[in-house]
Formats: structure tokens, sequence, C-alpha cells
């Protein structure tokens, strides 16, 4: 999604029937509200999400959307597809049709999946200098044994992106299960770091990202991030 931001001048010219040019005076006459408080420079930045009133008139009111989700098995992350149900499906936000998926799940895999219409913060989540956890839990056909861990913390070489997979951490759980700790997100990873040995992954559950967790969300349940989780995520990215 495009970065919407742009200079209070330019956003007068292009939602009312003033130019740029009159917004200097509109802002000395107080008649220019940002979030709450009098404009105070053309160069304000307006971000999608500011809220604008011009002489009291509402010329920009959306808000911004951060979702959590505990995804069930056999849902797409997708928000539109032919064959399967989609995680939109599952929401009965009145806005869930601005959403779109931060960081898909595979069909089969469970658990923690963020939605939003913020695509800037989208953007700073996903990127790999980020380097949120996200954590697996992990259930396997064949046991998961001690070389695993030494293996996986050296990373695995992927020959299709030509890349080393970043250390990882594993703890073994009991004979056929494991939790897998990774600061990357690339296709199948799981799944591809266990076929290094040969080993199929039956189930996959993202238990969480970063410091956010699903904590009580049954599957198929959502609700939005709150202010306190979106504080922790940001400082997390940023650390
Ligand atoms: N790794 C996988 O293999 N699948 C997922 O859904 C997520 C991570």
């Amino acid at each position: 999604m495009k970065s919407t931001t742009c200079r209070l001048d330019r956003f007068v010219s292009q939602n009312s029937l003033f130019k740029a040019a009159d917004a200097r005076l509109l802002i000395a006459q107080k008649r220019i509200v940002v979030d709450g408080q009098p404009a105070h420079s053309i160069q304000q930045k307006i971000t999608q999400f500011s809220h604008v009133l011009l002489d009291g008139q509402c010329l920009q009111d959306k808000q911004a959307l951060y979702l959590i989700l505990n995804k069930p098995k056999g849902v797409v992350s997708a928000t539109k597809d032919l064959q399967h149900i989609t995680v939109l499906d599952l929401l009965e936000h009145p806005q869930k049709h601005q959403l779109h998926i931060v960081g898909r799940l595979d069909l089969n895999t469970t658990g923690l999946l963020l939605l939003s219409n913020d695509g800037a913060w989208s953007r700073k989540i996903s990127l790999p200098e980020s380097k949120l956890t996200k954590t697996y839990e992990v259930r396997l056909a064949q046991p998961v044994t001690a070389e695993y861990v030494e293996v996986f913390r050296q990373g695995i070489y992927f020959a299709y992106e030509d890349i080393t997979t970043q250390p990882a951490c594993l703890e073994i759980l009991s004979t056929y299960n494991a939790r897998l700790t990774l600061t990357e997100g690339k296709y199948h990873q799981v799944k591809r770091m266990f076929g290094f040995f040969q080993n199929e992954v039956l189930a996959l559950h993202r238990a969480s990202v970063g410091p956010l967790r699903l904590e009580g969300l049954q599957l198929g349940q959502s609700r939005s991030l709150t202010e306190e989780e979106l504080t922790a995520i940001e400082s997390e990215c940023c650390r």
C-alpha cells in the first residue's frame, strides 16, 4: 500500500474548493483543525489517518485499524479467494474491506495473523531489518533430535533464494514437538527447515510475533491491538 502522507496546503487543495495558496490564510484564521488542534503550518504533514476539519466540516476521518486474529486451519491468508474461506470472511469489523494481511500463514497453519489498513506500519513490521521474532509450535512426523538445534542455529541454505537462514532457536518439547523462533519469514520457512531433515511438519501454529500473543483468542476470533501492544511492537521493530 502506498504511503498517503502529504503537506497541509496540498491536502487542502485536493480536498476542498480552496487552493493551496489559500492555506496560509486559513491557518492564520484558525479555520483548519488537525487532530483536535488548530493547524500551524502549510508544511504540516497530513497522513491518511489525520482527522481534518475545515470551518467545522470534516475533510478526512479515516481510522487506522490494527487487528490480531487466531487463524484456523483451512482458512486462506487472502482477502479474496474463490475456493476457500478467507481470513476476511471470519471478521465482523465494519471496515474489514480496507484491511490487508501482514505476513501470511499457509492454508493449514493456525495462529497469530495481523491485519491492518496502515501500509506504512505493515511495511515496518515486515521489514527483514526489524528482526521481529516469530514463534511457531511444530508437530512432526519423525522424532526431533538435538542435532536439529545446532543446524537451525547455524542456518540452512535455501538454494532457490540463494540465502542461508538467520540463526533460529529450536526448543525440543517432546519426541515429536518443538518450538521454533525465527527472526525472518521466508516462503514456507518452517516446513523447509524441517524438510532439510526429511521430517514432515504435521501441524504448525504461530504463537507469537514480537511481543504479541493470542492470549485467550479462540481459533477464528479476532480483536483490535491495544495501545500498549502497538507501542510494544513498534519499539521492538526500532531496536
Ligand atoms: N512457515 C511455514 O512453513 N508455513 C507457515 O505458514 C509459516 C511459516
